[in-house]
């Protein structure tokens, strides 16, 4: 039994910061986001009575006990669901630097689950799959679905809800990457961190539900300056709330900074543009059709900036010829 998976990583416009249930993985917010195209993870998983354990394989190398261990927790949240499945062996590949902001986990979590299920022939249903994934990573359900989608509380639960496919609202992206180093504080510890010591986490709770509707009715509108307002202010308060923790936690560093003045100032020149920054320090311009181009060169002046990359808007995770 085996089969692989192709996933890309989605970015945030209403962020996902804390946990309702950390146990679950609950998220405490709804939230929005794009999935992405030309960034790209490969994951096969391989199913063999002959291994002696579960395996996990990332860009080349045998990975470290912590991280195989959410892909193991992975695989046995489809044991509970299957007891017979045997050890597994599962390869990874990233084109984009791992653990450093770009969402790596939730793109390797939604082609993981992709693939398991192709493995086993396709027995489970989208929201089974994203059950899995989010328990795994709380954004990854988000790359399940391609274009804009989100990901909405519901009771005890989650519910993937699409909004507008990647070609119906065709927007660019341009990373600016400011460092390659992996993060320092994960995002479930700075989460944790966050809800049991900042006294700003109350306030964010509330703001969530309008964000979220302003951001809905911006995209299904195709409205970049309303989208715009309200993604900047979503991340900015998930930045502020994080700062506020004791003691404060800070993703940016000067170059974010300087990128971001640099988006504000491209946008009041009149260019289609908007910033959000998750817990790194890269910064993802979020453009205008066509716009890339332009704000790729502006920020790669940005001293501090190590690389840009350009995407556009892509599909959901999906199985391939492994
Ligand atoms: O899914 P996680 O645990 O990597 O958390 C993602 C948190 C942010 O990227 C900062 C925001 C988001 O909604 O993606």
């Amino acid at each position: 039994m085996q089969a692989a998976a192709v996933a890309h990583p989605n970015i945030a416009l209403v962020k996902y910061w804390g946990k309702a249930d950390a146990a679950r993985n609950l998220p405490a917010v709804g939230s929005i986001s794009i999935t992405l195209d030309t960034l790209t993870t490969t994951t096969s998983v391989r199913f063999d009575p002959g291994l002696d354990g579960d395996r996990f394989v990332l860009d080349g190398e045998v990975s470290s006990p912590a991280r195989s261990s959410r892909v193991h927790e992975c695989l046995e949240l489809f044991r509970r669901r299957r007891p017979e499945l045997p050890p597994a062996e599962v390869t990874s590949a990233n084109s984009f630097p791992t653990a450093a902001g770009l969402a790596s986990s939730a793109a390797g979590f939604a082609a993981l689950v992709t693939a398991v299920d192709a493995a086993l022939g396709s027995p489970f249903s989208r929201d089974e799959l994203a059950d899995i994934a989010r328990r795994c990573s709380g954004s990854s359900p988000r790359s399940l679905v391609g274009g804009f989608v989100e990901l909405a509380l519901s009771g005890e639960d989650t519910r993937l809800r699409p909004l507008l496919a990647a070609g119906d609202w065709p927007l660019e992206v341009v990373v600016a990457v400011t460092s390659n180093a992996a993060k320092t504080v994960g995002s479930s510890a700075g989460m944790e961190h966050t809800r049991s010591t900042s006294p700003y986490y109350r306030s964010w709770l509330e703001t969530s539900p309008g964000d979220l509707e302003a951001a809905r009715e911006a995209i299904l509108g195709r409205d970049l300056e309303a989208l715009a307002a309200v993604a900047e202010a979503s991340c900015l308060a998930m930045h502020a709330v994080t700062m506020a923790a004791r003691p404060g936690l800070v993703y940016f560093n000067g170059a974010t900074v300087d990128c971001l003045h640099r988006v504000r100032a491209l946008r009041r020149e009149g260019t289609a543009v908007f910033f959000t920054v998750d817990a790194g320090p890269q910064l993802k311009a979020i453009c205008g059709p066509g716009a890339s181009e332009l704000v790729a060169a502006a920020l790669a002046e940005v001293p501090g900036v190590v690389d840009v990359l350009r995407c556009g808007l892509g599909e959901g995770a999906r199985a391939v010829r492994g």
